[in-house]
C-alpha cells in the first residue's frame, strides 16, 4: 500500500453542500444589496466561513465593522444549519460509501481535513457520525485552506506522517494546502481543473486505484 491514511475533504467529497452554502450566502447578500451568483459561490470552495464573507463583501457598497461581520456569519450560518437539517442518509451517495469501506478493508485510515465548523453535524445527518477514526475541521485550525495546518492536524491525529497520508480534495485551495503539507493530493470535481494534483479521479471510487 502506498499510503496508510486517507483525508477527505468533506463538503464537495464526501457529500454536495454547495447548494446549501449558496442558498444561505444568497439570503445574506440579497438583504445587503450585494451581486451574488453561482461563480462567486464556487470561489468560496474550501475558504472559511469568515473569508467567504470578505470574498462576498467585495461587491458591497458600504463597510461593515467587525461585529457586524461577526453578526453577518452567524446569520448566514444559522439559515445554512436550518437547510442541513434536510440532509439524510440518502446524501450520502453508495458509491462514496463502498469506496470508504473498501478503503478501510484494505488496512487504511480514514480521517477528515475540512475547513467547516459544521463537519460532525454534517457527518450525523448523513449517518457517517462514528464513520472517521479522526476529524480535523474547522474548530481546532487557525488558519484555512490553502495553508496546510487542517491537514497537518489531520495526520497529527491519525499519528502518521505526511508521505503517508493522500488528502481528497474538490478545492483547489485544498489542493495547494495538501501539497504544502507534504501530502499527495487526490482531485475531484472542480479541483481537477487546477492542474496541480498528484492524481485525478473522474469517478470517487477511482480512489481505489491511487492507493495502490
Ligand atoms: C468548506 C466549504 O468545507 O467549509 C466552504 O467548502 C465553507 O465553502 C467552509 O465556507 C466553512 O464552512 P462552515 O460550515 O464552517 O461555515
Ligand atoms: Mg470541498
Amino acid at each position: 500500500m502506498k499510503y496508510k491514511g486517507v483525508i477527505f475533504d468533506l463538503d464537495g467529497v464526501i457529500c454536495s453542500t454547495d447548494h446549501y452554502h449558496y442558498l444561505a450566502w444568497k439570503a445574506l447578500a440579497d438583504r445587503l444589496g450585494i451581486y451574488f451568483d453561482e461563480t462567486i459561490n464556487n470561489r468560496l470552495r474550501g475558504v472559511s466561513r469568515m473569508a467567504s464573507l470578505e470574498i462576498i463583501l467585495e461587491r458591497y457598497n458600504g463597510t461593515l465593522s467587525e461585529e457586524e461581520k461577526l453578526a453577518a456569519a452567524e446569520e448566514k450560518n444559522n439559515l445554512y444549519r436550518e437547510l442541513l437539517k434536510e440532509m439524510t442518509p440518502a446524501d450520502l451517495s453508495p458509491e462514496v460509501k463502498n469506496t470508504l469501506d473498501a478503503l478501510r478493508a484494505k488496512g487504511l485510515l480514514l480521517g477528515i481535513g475540512s475547513s467547516s465548523k459544521n463537519t460532525k453535524f454534517i457527518l450525523s445527518r448523513i449517518g457517517l457520525g462514528d464513520y472517521f477514526d479522526k476529524i480535523s475541521d474547522g474548530t481546532n485550525i487557525t488558519r484555512s485552506k490553502p495553508d496546510p495546518e487542517v491537514f497537518l492536524k489531520g495526520a497529527e491525529y491519525l499519528g502518521l506522517g505526511p508521505k503517508d497520508c493522500l488528502v481528497v480534495e474538490d478545492a483547489k485551495a485544498g489542493i495547494e494546502a495538501a501539497l504544502a503539507a507534504g501530502m499527495d493530493a487526490a482531485a475531484i470535481g472542480d479541483a481537477t481543473s487546477c492542474g496541480l494534483a498528484t492524481y485525478n479521479l473522474s469517478a470517487f471510487s477511482d480512489l481505489l486505484n491511487c492507493v495502490e
